[in-house]
């Protein structure tokens, strides 16, 4: 029993995805081929994307949004846990990285599954509203650029299903949300980000500890 979260330190951390993560080879040769970029450290953990895979399928999940793909590892667990006919429109900016990314969906066989929109996410957002998409998503990953969060949680509220549910990536920021001392600006905008979504009476939330910081809101 315990009342307090435990401290992970990297023994820990290895021997929690030594017997959890169960990551297959498609996945493993993104990492690896993610690892030889200098922006790297923007992929997600593996077991945040087996936490992400296992709660998609929880929800029965068929079409999915996600901002912000990098080399497409959260698109591709996240595709690789929808059924056949499952959906995800994935927005991002860069090509480059993207197109990494195709790369891989179509070595796992999900290409068909995953709808790339390059655009400045808020623009394919909105397009998406403007096309009727509104409350017909079961899932909304974002992880983008951090001045916008707030935009993307609104847009997603909008886009996603009551019941659905949102996950908001990196809202603990290596631990700079709770150090008085930073003050930079996108430590800022995610300190307000989750300030007002705890104050938030459309969904019922929860920050998980994993990783770097993961809130889920469910839309009432
Ligand atoms: C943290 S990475 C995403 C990591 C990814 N989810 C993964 O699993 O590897 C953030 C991504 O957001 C994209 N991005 C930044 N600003 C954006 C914008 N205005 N619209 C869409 N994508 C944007 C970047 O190009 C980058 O690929």
């Amino acid at each position: 029993m315990s009342s307090k979260t435990i401290n992970l330190n990297d023994s820990l951390l290895h021997y929690i995805q030594s017997v959890s993560v169960q990551e297959s080879e498609v996945l493993k040769q993104l990492r690896a081929e993610t690892a030889k970029q200098p922006m790297a450290v923007m992929q997600i953990a593996p077991e945040q994307g087996q936490f992400m895979s296992l709660l998609v399928q929880l929800l029965n999940a068929k079409k999915t949004l996600e901002i912000g793909v990098f080399t497409g590892y959260s698109a591709l667990i996240v595709a690789l846990a929808l059924p056949p006919d499952g959906q995800v429109i994935a927005c991002d900016i860069n090509k480059e990285y993207t197109a990494i990314a195709q790369q891989f969906w179509q070595q796992a066989g999900v290409a068909e599954k995953i709808d790339l929109r390059i655009a400045p996410a808020l623009e394919t957002l909105d397009k998406l509203i403007a096309e009727n998409h509104s409350n017909t998503f079961d899932f909304a990953f974002i992880d983008a650029d951090k001045s916008n969060y707030s935009n993307y949680y609104e847009k997603a509220l909008q886009l996603v299903r009551p019941g659905g549910v949102i996950a908001i990536d990196n809202v603990l920021w290596s631990g700079r949300v709770a150090d008085p001392e930073v003050q930079d600006n996108r430590t800022q905008k995610i300190r307000e980000f989750n300030q007002n979504l705890a104050q938030d009476s459309r969904v019922k939330i929860s920050l998980l500890p994993l990783a770097d910081g993961l809130t889920l809101a469910l839309k009432l």
